[in-house]
């Protein structure tokens, strides 16, 4: 499967790649960051989505690789932004979220992260996780990135994302679940 490969993640955002390198680290695992030009999709589902870029990584580097996809889904505003959350927080950012969020009562959110790990045209492996929490009310914590200081994890003790280490978000966090699991699969 992976051979003697080392195993290459396709982002161009250093704060998921040393979330993936803090997680897979604990299991002595190495990845190494590639940056690949445009391989984003638009598509409604976040698998999807990996799953096609993951497709169009290999054609680019000719080895084993994974694509991570992640979203912020709030309930209250019909799971928006999902998969369209890059595009929101370039756009509106975390002011537009919490303007779109005020004086709105319920205010569950989740993330979810999707990772197709890729060695072969017709071979693609997906690993999810979620991570179930709230909304705040104001942006707190300077830590992470995205919208790490507007989002409050169910499992924490209520700081927000932004406000831990990368190690204490990796514990709870969606990426720390598909990464886990990914491991967990690769050894
Ligand atoms: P993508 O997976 O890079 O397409 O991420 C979509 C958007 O969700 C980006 O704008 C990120 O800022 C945001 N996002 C993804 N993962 C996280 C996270 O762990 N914390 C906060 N924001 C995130």
């Amino acid at each position: 499967m992976t051979g003697n490969h080392k195993l290459l993640f396709a982002t161009s955002n250093i704060g998921k790649f040393e979330e993936a390198v803090n997680v897979l680290e604990e299991y002595g695992l190495a990845i190494e960051m590639v940056r690949i030009k445009r391989f984003e999709v638009q598509s409604d589902d976040l698998v999807e989505i990996a799953k096609i870029s993951a497709l169009f990584a290999l054609e680019e580097v000719k080895n084993p690789v994974i694509v991570e996809d992640a979203g912020l889904f709030i309930e209250a505003l019909n799971l928006f932004p999902g998969p369209y959350s890059s595009y929101v927080y370039k756009t509106i950012g975390l002011d537009g979220i919490l303007k779109l969020m005020e004086n709105v009562k319920n205010r569950r959110a989740y993330f979810m992260s999707a990772i197709a790990y890729c060695w072969s045209e017709s071979e693609v492996k997906i690993f999810e996780g979620r991570v179930d929490g709230t909304i705040t009310h104001e942006k707190r914590g300077e830590r992470g990135f995205g919208f790490d200081p507007i989002f409050c994890p169910r499992e924490g003790d209520g700081r927000t994302f932004a406000e831990m280490s990368t190690e204490e978000k990796s514990m709870i966090s969606h990426r720390g679940k598909s990464f886990r699991k990914l491991a967990t699969w690769l050894k």
